[in-house]
C-alpha cells in the first residue's frame, strides 16, 4: 500500500511524501498522520490471510517475526524498508486476568494488557522501534526527545542499538530515577532542564530545527504507527474479539491517538466489526483533556501540571486534536482521578502479583470511578493498558507502603493498602512470636 503523510486537520488534509522529515503540516501547522492508499488490486488487504500469517509468524525464529511490532508490518508505513528495522523484540506483552483488581474496580472481570513487559519496560518501545527505523531511513545520525522518563529510556536504547547519537531532555528533578538511570545506562547525552515538559518540548523543537536533529517525541507520526500495534496484538491475542472498553492513561495523548487510529484502520480493513470505546484517564492536577471534554469549550492548557505520576505530568499535550477525534469516534469518555485514588489502585494492581508504575494505575482508579457512575457496567468486557513496569518508580512504592508518600500539596497519602517492612532483631524466638506461634 502507498503510504503518505497527511495533515490531520479536516479542512486541510495536505499530503506530503512519507520520507519528508516534518512533524507538522507545512501549510496550516496541523498535526500529521500516516495515511494508506489502496491504489491497486494488489494492495487489497486480505484480512483472513493476514490473520493467519501474523499468527504463524509468532512461531518463527526470525528477528522481525519475533517482534510484536514488525510482525504486523503490512499495516505499517515501511514498505520495502523492513530490512532496516531496529528491533529489540518489542511487543509480545501479555494479557493478564486480574480478578482482585476487577472486584476493586466494580467489574465482573478485568484484563490488563501489560506494556511494562517491553524491553525497556514501557509501551514507548512499540513506537520507538518505528521512530528510530524512520531515522535510519532518512539517514539521520542524531535523534532527540523531551520526556517525562519513559520515552527517553526507550529512545536511548533503540538509538544505541542502531548506532545513532541520542540526546534526551528531561525536567530536572521530576522524573523517576528508574527512568533517568536507563537513559544514562543506554548512553544518551542527558540534559536535565529546569523547566516542565511542555516548556522543554518548545525548546527541543527549536534545537531540532536548527541542528537537523530528528525529533522522536510522540508528535512524530512514525511513533504513533508503532504504538498502533499494541491494539493489533491485543486483538490478535483475543482472536479478534474486540472488548467493550479499552482504558488507558492520558498524558501527551500520543497513545490515545495511536489506539484510535489502530481501531479505525482495523474496522476499515474488516479485521473487526465493532469499535471498543476508549476511556482515557488523567491525573487531577494534569487534566487539560478531561477539562476540554467536560466543558466542551476551547482547549486550555494547564500551566503548572502537578501529579506524583510523573509520566503523565503534562499540561499542554500536543496530540489533543487527534485524541479528541479518537475519543469522539469511539464514543469514548475521559475521567480524572486523585493522587490518593492512583496510589490505592496501584497497590491493588500490586496485590494481583502484577504491579505497574503510578501513571498506569490511573486506569484502575478511573475504572472504579466510571463503574460507580454507571458509565461502565460490571458485566462489560474491559481491557486496561498498563503502560509501565512496576520497577520504574520504586521510590514512590517505598514511600506509599511506609506512609511517607506526600501529594504535590504536601498532604500525606493515606497508606490504606500499605505493606510496611518490619525491622526485627536477629532472634528466631522473637520473630516466631510476632508470627503468632
Ligand atoms: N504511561 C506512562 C508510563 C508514560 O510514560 C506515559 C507518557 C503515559 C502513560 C502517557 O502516554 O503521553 O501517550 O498520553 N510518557 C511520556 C514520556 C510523555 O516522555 O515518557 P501519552
Amino acid at each position: 500500500m502507498l503510504a503518505e503523510l497527511a495533515c490531520f486537520e479536516q479542512h486541510c488534509r495536505a499530503r506530503f511524501p512519507i520520507d519528508e522529515a516534518i512533524y507538522n503540516c507545512a501549510g496550516c501547522g496541523g498535526l500529521l498522520e500516516v495515511v494508506f492508499e489502496v491504489s491497486s488490486k494488489d494492495d487489497r488487504v486480505e484480512t483472513a490471510l493476514l490473520k493467519k500469517v501474523w499468527r504463524t509468524r509468532r512461531t518463527s525464529n526470525e528477528p522481525l517475526e519475533q517482534s510484536g511490532v514488525w510482525r504486523y508490518r503490512e499495516l505499517l508505513p515501511f514498505d520495502g524498508h523492513h530490512h532496516q528495522a531496529v528491533s529489540l523484540r518489542e511487543g509480545n506483552t501479555p494479557l493478564l486476568d486480574a480478578p482482585r483488581a476487577a472486584r476493586y474496580g466494580g467489574l465482573d472481570g478485568l484484563t490488563f494488557k501489560h506494556q511494562g513487559f517491553n524491553p525497556t519496560g514501557s509501551f514507548k518501545d512499540n513506537g520507538m522501534t518505528c521512530g528510530v527505523t524512520q531515522a535510519i531511513r532518512l539517514d539521520r545520525q542524531r535523534v532527540a526527545c523531551v520526556s517525562t522518563g519513559n520515552t527517553s529510556a526507550s529512545m536511548a536504547a533503540y538509538a544505541s542499538a542502531a548506532g545513532l547519537d541520542s540526546m534526551v531532555f528531561i525536567p530536572h528533578g521530576n522524573i523517576s530515577y528508574g527512568k533517568l538511570a536507563q537513559a544514562l545506562e543506554y548512553g544518551a547525552r542527558t540534559f536535565q532542564v529546569e523547566a516542565n515538559f511542555d516548556q522543554i518540548l518548545a525548546l527541543v523543537r527549536l534545537l531540532a530545527d536548527r541542528l537537523g536533529i530528528y525529533l522522536l517525541n510522540s508528535i512524530n507520526p512514525f511513533r504513533i504507527e508503532g504504538q498502533k500495534t499494541i491494539i493489533f496484538e491485543m486483538l490478535d491475542q483475543r482472536d479478534w474479539n474486540p472488548p467493550d472498553w479499552i482504558v488507558l492513561p492520558g498524558g501527551n495523548l500520543g497513545n490515545t491517538s495511536a489506539f484510535g487510529k489502530a481501531l479505525r484502520e482495523l474496522c476499515q480493513f474488516g479485521f473487526i466489526h465493532k469499535l471498543p470505546r476508549l476511556a482515557v484517564i488523567q491525573a487531577e492536577g494534569a487534566a487539560p483533556f478531561y477539562n476540554l471534554m467536560k466543558t466542551k469549550g476551547e482547549f486550555r492548557s494547564v500551566a503548572e501540571p502537578r501529579t506524583l505520576a510523573t509520566a503523565i505530568r503534562i499540561g499542554d499535550p500536543v496530540s489533543w486534536p487527534k485524541a479528541l477525534h479518537e475519543v469522539t469516534v469511539t464514543n469514548g469518555v475521559v475521567e480524572q482521578v486523585s493522587e490518593q485514588e492512583i496510589a490505592d489502585a496501584k497497590a491493588v494492581i500490586g496485590q494481583c502479583g502484577i504491579g505497574c508504575e503510578p501513571a498506569s494505575a490511573a486506569t484502575l482508579a478511573g475504572i472504579k470511578k466510571l463503574t460507580e457512575a454507571g458509565t461502565i457496567r460490571a458485566e462489560e468486557d474491559v481491557v486496561a493498558v498498563l503502560t509501565g513496569n512496576v520497577l520504574k518508580d520504586p521510590d514512590y512504592i517505598y514511600r506509599y507502603h511506609t506512609g511517607e508518600l506526600k501529594d504535590p500539596d504536601g498532604r500525606t497519602i493515606d497508606a490504606s493498602l500499605g505493606n510496611r517492612p518490619l525491622v526485627v532483631p536477629n532472634d528466631a524466638e522473637a520473630i516466631a512470636k510476632m508470627l503468632g506461634s
